[in-house]
């Protein structure tokens, strides 16, 4: 690999590994969202992904967060419900224990407690993006 390559690639790594800026924490939610939930949310996030129609459940509105909680973005609960690990969420749900995923997706490579911060990490970024669409 020519060095100048081999220096972004490298540089590409580490961004990939440290703390991420607020201002970058809406694009990389709104490409996790994009990847893991539109599926079910829709693209817009309007609970209408080409997936909704096969769950028993309805699939939530997400832009209508903020209206259904007088007004104010309720950032807590919506992190705690995307992590899924708390008893916030009822048994049953359809959505995916995201926290779980994400802390042994890292638990490969990184220790338990920095995997424990990438989860949080990327359920920050979703929320951030989600806080963005609301009506
Ligand atoms: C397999 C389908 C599916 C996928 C994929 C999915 N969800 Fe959900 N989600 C649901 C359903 C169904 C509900 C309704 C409540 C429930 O099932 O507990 C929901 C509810 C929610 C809620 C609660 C909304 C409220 O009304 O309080 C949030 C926040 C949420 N999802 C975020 C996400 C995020 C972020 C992702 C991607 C990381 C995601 N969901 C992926 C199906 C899904």
């Amino acid at each position: 690999m020519p060095k100048k390559l081999m220096k972004s690639a490298v540089t590409g790594l580490v961004l990939a590994l440290i703390p991420v800026p607020s201002f970058a924490q809406e694009a990389l939610g709104r490409q996790e969202y994009l990847n893991s939930c539109a599926g079910c949310h829709g693209a817009k996030g309007k609970g209408d992904g080409p997936l909704a129609e096969l769950l028993t459940v309805r699939v939530s509105d997400l832009t209508v967060l903020a209206a259904n909680n007088d007004g104010t973005f309720p950032m807590h609960d919506v992190l705690m419900f995307i992590d899924g690990r708390s008893s916030i969420r009822a048994h049953g749900s359809d959505m995916p224990i995201w926290g779980q995923r994400y802390v042994d997706e890292a638990s490969a490579i990184v220790t338990r407690s920095e995997a424990e911060e990438y989860a949080k990490r990327r359920a920050l970024a979703l929320a951030t993006y989600i806080e963005e669409i609301q009506q």
